[in-house]
């Protein structure tokens, strides 16, 4: 696999296109939402901790991007009613959605499976796989009004090969993997909808510290590093592309 992508985005490639992120206070999802806005899309941040949508809010301001919208949502504990309600949301101020990004995780730190905290396996299954399938499935009507829909799910080499020590964290990846190229299969023959995984390689986020305290963070390369291939994915250069996990 090659982690590297030569590409580079045209200033307008996002004009006009509505793209919800998840953990977008994060720090792919944070890197992301400057960059989609600066190439015109509208942002949807959403993430469990206000304090830092705001501070991407902030950043998307200072970089002059298209102004954003903030909906807070913890994806651990939301309802069914909580996702048909942020939907409803985004119907009534955008009308549809022309991508999701799935870059939300949770992830305790590594474990064997024999020592993992028997509440870690249901939070993890929570957030990494039953949060993007109930995000995507009940936003299905919006990516639906869109022409050109991308939804990507965010992934990790733990989700493409089995790896000691990674847990539920990895299994679920695995599985949001799988979820994801099924929407790609049954939708296959609806021309507007297209859905692929990524995976961004190690980055220097507070994700990458849960597991590699003592690692070098000047030799980790930086979520903005990491951008180019989510922008194509979102964009239409790669239209027709699904089921693909990069
Ligand atoms: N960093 C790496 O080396 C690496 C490598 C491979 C793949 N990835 C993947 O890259 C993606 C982005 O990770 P990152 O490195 O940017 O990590 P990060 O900076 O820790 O961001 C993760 C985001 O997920 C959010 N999140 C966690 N639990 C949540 C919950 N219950 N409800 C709502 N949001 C929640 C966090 O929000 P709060 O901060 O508000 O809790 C945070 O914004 C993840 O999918 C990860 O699996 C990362």
């Amino acid at each position: 696999m090659t982690l590297e992508f030569d590409y580079t985005p045209a200033a307008n490639l996002l004009r006009d296109r509505v793209i919800l992120i998840t953990g977008a206070g994060g720090g792919l999802g944070g890197a992301l939402a400057v960059a989609c806005s600066t190439l015109g899309a509208t942002v949807v941040l959403t993430g469990r901790t206000v304090k830092k949508l705001e501070a991407v809010y902030d950043r998307i301001e200072a970089a002059g991007g298209t102004q954003a919208a903030i909906l807070p949502m913890n994806l651990m504990t939301a309802t069914w009613g909580e996702y048909e309600a942020l939907a409803t949301t985004i119907e009534q101020n955008f009308g549809r959605l022309d991508g999701i990004v799935h870059a939300a995780a949770h992830f305790k730190g590594f474990a064997t499976l024999e020592d993992l905290e028997p509440r870690e396996w249901l939070d993890s299954l929570q957030v990494n796989l039953t949060a993007p399938y109930t995000l995507t499935r009940v936003c299905l009507p919006l990516l639906r009004k869109s022409p050109d829909a991308s939804v990507v799910q965010v992934s990790d080499d733990g989700g493409r090969r089995v790896r000691a020590f990674h847990g539920i964290y990895g299994i679920a990846k695995h599985a949001a993997e799988t979820l994801i190229a099924e929407f790609a299969l049954e939708l296959r023959n609806e021309a507007g909808l297209r859905f692929n995984s990524f995976d961004p390689g190690p980055m220097r986020t507070d994700f990458r510290t849960k597991g590699y305290a003592g690692e070098s963070a000047a030799a980790t390369p930086t979520p903005e590093s990491r951008l180019a291939r989510l922008l194509w994915l979102l964009g239409p250069e790669s239209r027709g592309v699904s089921g693909q996990a990069f």
